[in-house]
């Protein structure tokens, strides 16, 4: 199996999947629920499901006939049961899933960690049925390059080079649309959401146990420094520091067809 970096042995991994949970499901919803193709009977395919709580929401919206599935490179942390969403164990750089035969297919925070982010969207687009809607979600940091103060602009840009050096790729979320129009996706559109966030908040907790977890990495990447990364920690402490980092790109399109 491939390797990915922020990997589910990570002990704060389960908690930073509910984070994401938290704070991006409602958006993810949102985006799914204007798509029209979301709704009883469908069959739905999440890759890169996590800890599957947008896979359980889409089972719930296609019941009683519709069905989900939720692949993932690794399920450990899936902690929900519904008799029509599986989960299955698989890899998205293999192949696409059951081809042509979703109604929806969708992937969050996936695309930036895979090595041949290409391939990876060929094989959902693959996936779709005629007349289908993918639904990619996508960070894009362009955010950071005017965060204030300068150490903490300073603080990402170390952080950008050590993602670098990992293959992560965190200028993804801009090249979605044309990547989708190159596979003859019809209707493309989207949008980026950046979120104003303060220290002591979510997001600021989110970035505090990651950047936690992955200091020795950080440190001996030699890309960002013991004090950096204290002065970084310090304001995700400070309620009176508000900042953004990450402008989600959600963009959608539908497999020509009716
Ligand atoms: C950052 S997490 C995002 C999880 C969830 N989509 C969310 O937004 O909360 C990335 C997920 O993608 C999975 N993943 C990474 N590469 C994958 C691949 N090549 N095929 C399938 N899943 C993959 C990881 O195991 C992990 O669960």
């Amino acid at each position: 199996m491939p390797e990915y970096v922020l990997g589910h042995h990570l002990k704060g991994e389960g908690k930073r999947l509910a984070l994401m949970s938290e704070l991006l499901d409602p958006m993810h919803r949102r985006y799914l629920q204007s798509l029209g193709v979301v709704k009883s009977g469908a069959r739905t395919l999440e890759v890169g499901c996590g800890n599957g709580s947008i896979s359980a929401w889409l089972a719930r919206q296609v019941a009683p006939d519709g069905r989900a599935i939720a692949v993932d490179l690794d399920l450990s942390l899936v902690d929900v049961h519904l008799l029509n969403l599986e989960f299955c164990k698989a890899d998205i750089m293999a192949g696409p899933v059951e081809p042509g035969s979703f109604d929806l297919v969708t992937a969050r925070a996936v695309l930036h960690h895979v090595a041949d982010s290409e391939k990876a969207i060929a094989n959902l687009v693959a996936s779709l049925r005629p007349a289908g809607a993918i639904l990619l979600i996508e960070p894009d940091f362009l955010p950071v390059a005017i965060a204030e103060p300068p150490e903490v602009r300073a603080f990402w840009s170390g952080w950008l080079a050590w993602s670098r050096e990992q293959a992560i790729d965190y200028q993804i979320g801009r090249t979605l649309a044309s990547r989708l129009a190159a596979l003859g996706l019809e209707r493309i559109d989207g949008t980026a959401e950046t979120a104003m966030y303060n220290g002591t908040s979510l997001w600021a907790d989110y970035w505090t146990l990651t950047v936690k977890e992955l200091r020795e990495d950080l440190m001996s990447s030699g890309k960002l420094s013991n004090a950096l990364v204290d002065t970084f920690l310090g304001y995700c402490a400070d309620p009176a520091w508000w900042t953004q980092t990450i402008a989600f790109t959600a963009v959608h399109g539908y497999a020509p067809g009716h």
